[in-house]
C-alpha cells in the first residue's frame, strides 16, 4: 500500500519536471551524496570536525549521535544551506549550493505546518511554491491522505491534528517537493513511544525495497537507526567525527516488533551504543 504512495509520489515528481509551473530538472531517482573530509565551525565552536561520507542513490543512511554534536549542521551543509570550512559536498553530482537545495528536501527536527493552513494545503505547500495552482496542488496532495491514514483530515488545521498525523503531513509535505534526497532531522523525536514505534513501522513501508529516494535519517534513538537504515554512522560528541560505521543486512521489514527482537538486531544494537559511548568519551 505504502509502495505504491512511494510510486505514485515518483510519478508526481515525473509530471512535475514536465509541467511549465516547476523549475528545472529534479532528478526523480534517488541522487548519490557525497560528503568529502568536510569541516565547520560556528565562530570559535568547532562543530564538526571531519566527516567523510558516499551514499549511494536510493540508500537509507541513519545517522546517530549525542545532542549537540553537530547532525543537523551536517544536514544543512549536504542541502547547502551553510557552506563547509572546509572539504566539499556534491548532490547528483552536483557541488554548487543552489543546485545541492534543488535536489534536497529538509524535514526540520520541528513539523513546522504552517497553523493557519490546512492539512493538505500544508502538504501541497512544496507545490503552491513551484507555481502548481492550488486547486491541481490540492488534489495532488490530497491523492495520499488516505494511504497516509490522514482520509477525513484534509480540512484539519495542524492543532486539530495528533503528533504522529502531523509529522505525517509533514513527511507528505517532504515527499511532495519531489526531490531525489530527503533530509529527515529526528522525525519522530517529539512522539510518544507507542506512536513513535508505529510511525517508524510506516517509514519502513514507505522506504521499502521499492523506493528510489536517497535518505539521510537523523536521530538520537540507536534502533530507530538500526531498524530504518541500510547503513548507520555513529557520531561521536563536538566536534563530530565518524566513530562507527555499521552496515545492516537484509531488506527492512514493516514488522517492526520482528526486526528489533532479532540476535542480529541485538549484537548490533549492542555495538552502536559501544561505539556512542566510547565516541563520548
Ligand atoms: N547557528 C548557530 N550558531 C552558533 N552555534 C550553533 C549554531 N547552530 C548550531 N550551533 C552549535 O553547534 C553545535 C552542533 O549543533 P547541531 O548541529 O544543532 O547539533 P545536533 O543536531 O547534533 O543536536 C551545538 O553545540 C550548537 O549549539
Ligand atoms: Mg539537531
Amino acid at each position: 500500500m505504502l509502495t505504491r504512495l512511494r510510486e505514485s509520489t515518483s510519478d508526481a515528481a515525473v509530471e512535475d519536471r514536465t509541467s511549465e509551473a516547476t523549475p528545472k530538472t529534479l532528478d526523480a531517482i534517488g541522487a548519490p551524496v557525497s560528503v568529502s573530509g568536510v569541516a565547520h565551525s560556528f565562530g570559535e565552536l568547532r562543530a564538526i570536525e571531519r566527516i567523510d561520507l558516499e551514499v549511494a542513490p536510493g540508500e537509507v543512511i541513519g545517522i546517530v549521535g549525542p545532542s549537540g554534536c553537530g547532525k543537523t549542521t551536517l544536514l544543512e551543509l549536504v542541502a547547502g544551506l551553510r557552506p563547509p570550512d572546509a572539504g566539499g559536498v556534491s548532490v547528483g553530482g552536483h557541488a554548487e549550493a543552489a543546485e545541492r537545495l534543488e535536489r534536497c528536501a529538509y524535514m526540520p527536527q520541528r513539523d513546522l505546518l504552517l497553523p493557519w493552513l490546512s492539512a493538505v494545503d500544508n502538504a501541497a505547500l512544496a507545490l503552491r511554491v513551484a507555481g502548481v495552482p492550488r486547486a491541481t496542488a490540492r488534489a495532488r496532495a490530497g491523492e495520499h491522505f488516505e494511504r497516509l491514514g490522514l482520509a477525513g483530515f484534509e480540512g484539519s488545521r495542524p492543532n486539530e491534528l495528533s503528533g504522529g498525523m502531523r509529522q505525517r503531513v509533514a513527511f507528505l509535505r517532504t515527499l511532495m517537493a519531489g526531490r531525489p534526497v530527503l533530509l529527515l532531522d529526528e522525525p519522530f523525536a517529539s512522539l510518544d513511544a507507542i506512536t513513535r514505534a508505529e510511525m517508524q513501522a510506516w517509514l519502513a513501508a514507505a522506504l521499502g525495497p521499492a523506493s528510489r529516494h536517497t535518505v539521510l535519517l537523523v536521530t538520537h534513538d540507536v534502533e530507530e537507526a538500526l531498524y530504518l537504515s541500510d547503513r548507520v554512522l555513529v557520531l561521536s560528541s563536538r566536534p563530530a567525527c565518524v566513530c562507527d560505521r555499521i552496515e545492516i543486512e537484509g531488506p527492512r521489514t514493516p514488522d517492526r516488533a520482528a526486526a528489533v527482537t532479532s540476535r542480529q538486531f541485538a549484537e548490533l544494537k549492542q555495538r552502536a551504543l559501544r561505539s556512542l559511548a566510547e565516541g563520548a568519551r
